[in-house]
């Protein structure tokens, strides 16, 4: 009998799809980036000054819950840019959250969930603005690149946020991911899949400094919950020696009680587009 192969990318689609793992998820963002989400308030300036229309069509691909897309959608609305949005997600647990948020703010946002891998997903419509927040973990192959080229305007903008590889969250996913037998895909990755296919594409490193969670040589709550999240499961199922690694990378990655953690922003347009740098 052949041994079973624990897949990374499946389990971490199976963890989001459940609402604890969901709950998860969203706690996380809360312990990294506050509330009012400080990563869409870096990004937003950067994307509006890189916009050519006032009325836009926004594709989120992984949008999850949808309170990114909604930030994003109002920060852009005070800069002068109406929207309406797409989101697509392999979730029923955020897909079901965001049909709950339409219904209780029906007039104010004009979003579109789609129930839907990203893989299954194709459209009519071509879009402005193209993103990805957080969602290229899961993609196996290059289709996903053939996709975006469909869905994108010639002149559209296409932003993907991830980890940088040399990161500190990055460096944690190396450590629990010895409990799988694959590997997530990762920025490099996506950078050569970019390259291969021609995008032209800036970047910008963004750094988020949180507290290093650790309260007499221990992991407090954030910091197990940051670790569950990672591991993608629940913290007291996370094999002992996975855990004493991830815990020691918390000690060693402290400075002055916090962590320095690096993602990075990449523009991505298509190469004959004239306004390009
Ligand atoms: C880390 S969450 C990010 C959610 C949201 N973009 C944010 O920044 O809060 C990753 C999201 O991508 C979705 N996802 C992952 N792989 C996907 C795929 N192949 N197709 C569609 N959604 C996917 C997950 O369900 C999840 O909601």
């Amino acid at each position: 009998m052949k041994p079973q192969v624990i897949e990374v990318k499946q389990k971490y689609k199976d963890y989001l799809n459940n609402r604890e793992g969901a709950d998860t998820y969203n706690r996380f963002k809360e312990i990294l980036y506050g509330t009012p989400d400080s990563l869409i308030t870096r990004l937003l300036p950067e994307i509006a000054a890189r916009l050519k229309s006032e009325k836009i069509d926004i594709l989120d691909i992984g949008g999850g819950d949808g309170k990114r897309l909604r930030w994003i959608m109002e920060l852009l609305k005070a800069s002068g840019i109406e929207s309406r949005a797409t989101l697509v997600d392999q979730s029923s647990a955020f897909i079901e959250n965001l049909h709950r948020t339409i219904i209780d703010h029906k007039q104010q946002y004009d979003i579109a969930p789609i129930h839907s891998s990203f893989e299954e997903f194709s459209s009519e419509k071509s879009f402005d603005l193209v993103m990805l927040v957080h969602s290229i973990y899961t993609f196996k192959d290059t289709q996903y690149i053939s996709n975006i080229k469909k869905c994108l305007k010639k002149d559209g903008l296409l932003v993907i946020i991830a980890d940088e590889p040399r990161g500190f969250l990055a460096k944690l996913k190396d450590i629990t991911d010895k409990s799988y037998d694959t590997k997530r895909k990762d920025l490099d990755s996506v950078r050569t899949d970019l390259t291969s296919a021609g995008f032209v594409f800036e970047e910008q490193s963004s750094i988020t400094y949180y507290s290093d969670c650790i309260e007499h040589g221990k992991l407090n709550e954030d910091g197990k919950l940051i670790v569950s999240w990672i591991a993608l499961r629940d913290y007291n199922d996370i094999p002992k020696d996975i855990l004493d690694a991830s815990i020691e990378h918390f000690r060693m990655s402290s400075r002055n009680g916090r962590i320095e953690d690096e993602e990075s922003f990449l523009f991505v347009r298509f190469p004959n587009d004239e306004t390009n740098p």
